[in-house]
């Protein structure tokens, strides 16, 4: 206790202060909300402001102290946090606190956290605070457009002993722009589930559970406009996240339920992202004026469903049927939504070598050629929402727009993506994507935990680098990917080879060490790009072009430059 009391003389200032021109503050309008912990023991109610200021509510089921911030990895050593409480005999304390190490706590010099209030009655303690997404402090993390690892630490009484209390960490995405309360529902309206059919989880850590299910069939156009998460309530979080594929007409469907990344490809099949949904996320609903359409010649019959589950617990004999809810309308709204598949073409071309601490590819799309493609020419895109997606590798995505080679900006990016938190996002303004740009997806992968090889692949062991960049109107467009020329890789490495295949063969003869590592980065940074745009499913099914290879020298016009605020 001794310690803690030397240190929070500097927060009875702060204290008093709260108590003085609080009188219970009217609780703010806070959009967002989500339970940091499986047993729905810490609640967080969260929003920001034009102002850059950031809001908190957070509720924990204790009468004891309280510890909420932000780590850089989730653990707590390097973390940013608040704690506070209630004594018994009714006085409060807040402060800025910043862990050092294993066993180091240490109050800031600088206390950037603002307390509004903290209350607490039989059951719980809620504090009310805020702070600047950028605080100037050394001590404190910034709050970006990265996915945030939260912290939180509690006990039983009010004596602080931070690495004893009850500890939950959560990746989070905080930036967000609209709620989901705040959309206009259309009069008439349907919904369909797209569920697994009682599925006995296995007693496994990790599972993909994945399975083809028919869309409605309507008459006539139809928009779907909502996507609803419906969990089969268990007494463990046991969904983690859920992924909606689109298939192609032409695709041939295996049915069942089956490992989605397994010994069957087919379980992998339709890679055209509808809709993500990660734990603790809410519904998804387009913006008033856009939605996806079903019924229509050019739409997909069939949708992938896709339920990672995390049975951490190894519990036996539980049986699933989770999935997602769709509302659609017959009140077609004035655009249709489509989704443009950008990034690396999932193809071995695309390799990370082993023992990596970081390890960035590129992957180009040039659009000069999309009015070709699509038939017509194509209306600009105006993106709303993106989804980032690599497998276990991956740490960052960042996506960025060129225009007569310039850039103009970061399309969006996640420096801190984590894996197990796959959703759909929503732009903070709508961006204009025009035809000709070009758009690059650079993705950062960590293999230090690796020995061979990582290749471009559909199992959750190789590799993708994609972004799905929401937007409308739709065109026919279904992705512009692009992947560098390996024999120049090889020929930088000094390996023989003369194709593509040979070229990737060739990789598992350079030694790898930090040196040979970065020297490969910078070829397949440096090597020509080859372009590939694929249409939705008109006859003949994936019409494919090979723009030809184009020298494009990424290191010369690849700067980093602020996103666009
Ligand atoms: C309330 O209790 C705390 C901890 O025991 C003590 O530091 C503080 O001075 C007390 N406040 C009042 C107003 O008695
Ligand atoms: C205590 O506060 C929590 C959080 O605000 C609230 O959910 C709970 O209902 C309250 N309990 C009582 C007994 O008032
Ligand atoms: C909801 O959106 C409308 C614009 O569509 C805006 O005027 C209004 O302020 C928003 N309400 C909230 C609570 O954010
Ligand atoms: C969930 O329920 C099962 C059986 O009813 C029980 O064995 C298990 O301990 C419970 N798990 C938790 C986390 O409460
Ligand atoms: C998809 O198949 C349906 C019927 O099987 C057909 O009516 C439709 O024209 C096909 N769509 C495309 C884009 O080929
Ligand atoms: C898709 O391509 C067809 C021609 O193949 C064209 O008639 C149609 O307008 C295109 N659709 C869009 C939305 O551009
Ligand atoms: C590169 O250096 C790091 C740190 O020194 C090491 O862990 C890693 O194994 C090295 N990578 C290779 C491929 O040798
Ligand atoms: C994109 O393709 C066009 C036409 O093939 C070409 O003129 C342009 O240089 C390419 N852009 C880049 C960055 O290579």
């Amino acid at each position: 206790m001794s310690v803690f009391f030397s240190r929070i003389k500097g927060m009875l200032f702060l204290l008093f202060l709260t108590w003085f021109c609080s009188g219970q503050p009217a609780p703010p309008l806070l959009r967002f909300s989500v339970y940091l912990d499986p047993s729905n023991m810490v609640y967080l109610r969260w929003d920001h402001d034009e102002q850059e200021m950031m809001t908190f509510d957070l509720q924990v089921h204790t009468t004891g102290w309280v510890a909420f911030g932000f780590s850089p990895h989730g653990e707590l050593p390097g973390s940013d946090i608040v704690i506070g409480g209630v004594f018994p005999n009714g006085s409060i304390y807040f402060s800025d606190f910043h862990v050092v190490d294993e066993a180091t706590l240490e109050e800031d010099d600088s206390q950037d956290y603002k307390l509004l209030s903290v209350t607490e009655n039989e059951t719980s303690t809620t504090m009310l605070f805020k702070r600047h997404l950028r605080t100037c402090d050394s001590n404190d993390l910034d709050i970006t457009m990265d996915t945030a690892r939260l912290i939180t630490v509690f006990g039983t009484d009010d004596t602080v002993q931070i690495f004893k209390g009850q500890k939950f960490s959560k990746s989070l995405f905080l930036m967000r722009y609209r709620s989901p309360s705040n959309s206009t529902d259309p009069k008439i309206f349907f919904t369909y589930d797209l569920r697994l059919d009682n599925f006995a989880v296995p007693v496994e850590e990790t599972k993909y559970a994945c399975t083809f299910l028919p869309l409605p069939v309507v008459k006539q156009k139809h928009h779907i406009y909502k996507f609803e998460p419906v969990i089969t309530p268990h007494n463990i979080t046991l969904v983690h996240h859920i992924l909606i594929y689109a298939c192609g007409n032409a695709s041939v469907l295996p049915s069942g339920i089956d490992d989605c990344y397994g010994a069957n490809p087919d379980f992998a099949l339709c890679s055209q992202v509808v809709v993500g949904w990660a734990v603790g996320g809410e519904s998804y609903q387009f913006p008033d004026d856009a939605a996806y359409s079903i019924g229509t010649p050019w739409d997909p019959q069939y949708v992938r469903l896709e339920i990672h589950y995390s049975n951490f617990d190894l519990v036996s004999g539980l049986i699933d049927s989770s999935g997602v809810r769709i509302y659609y309308t017959p009140e077609v709204r004035k655009y249709d939504v489509g989704v443009l598949q950008t990034g690396i073409f999932t193809f071995p071309v695309h390799f990370i070598p082993p023992g990596a601490e970081s390890y960035r590819s590129y992957g180009l799309c040039n659009s000069s050629q999309f009015d070709e493609m699509n038939g017509t020419p194509v209306p600009d895109l105006h993106v709303f929402a993106y989804l980032l997606h690599t497998h276990l590798a991956g740490r960052g995505v960042k996506v960025t727009q060129y225009r007569n080679g310039k850039q103009l900006g970061i399309i969006c990016e996640d420096n801190k993506y984590d894996f197990t938190l796959q959703e759909i996002r929503d732009m903070k303004e709508i961006l204009v994507i025009k035809p000709g740009d070009e758009i690059l997806v650079e993705c950062n992968f960590q293999t230090l935990d690796r020995s061979g090889i990582t290749f471009a692949g559909p199992s959750t062991m190789n590799e993708m680098c994609l972004s799905f960049l929401f937007y409308y109107p739709r065109n026919n467009i279904s992705s512009c990917m692009g992947y560098p020329d390996i024999l120049y890789i090889a020929h930088v490495l000094k390996q023989e080879a003369s194709d593509a295949v040979e070229g990737m063969m060739a990789m598992d003869f350079v030694d790898w060490n930090n040196e040979t590592v970065k020297t490969a980065e910078k070829a397949a940074k440096e090597a020509d790009q080859i372009v590939v745009i694929k249409t939705i499913n008109v006859s003949p099914p994936s019409a494919q072009l090979v723009v030809g290879k184009m020298s494009l020298q990424v290191t010369t016009w690849y700067q980093s430059i602020p996103a666009p605020t």
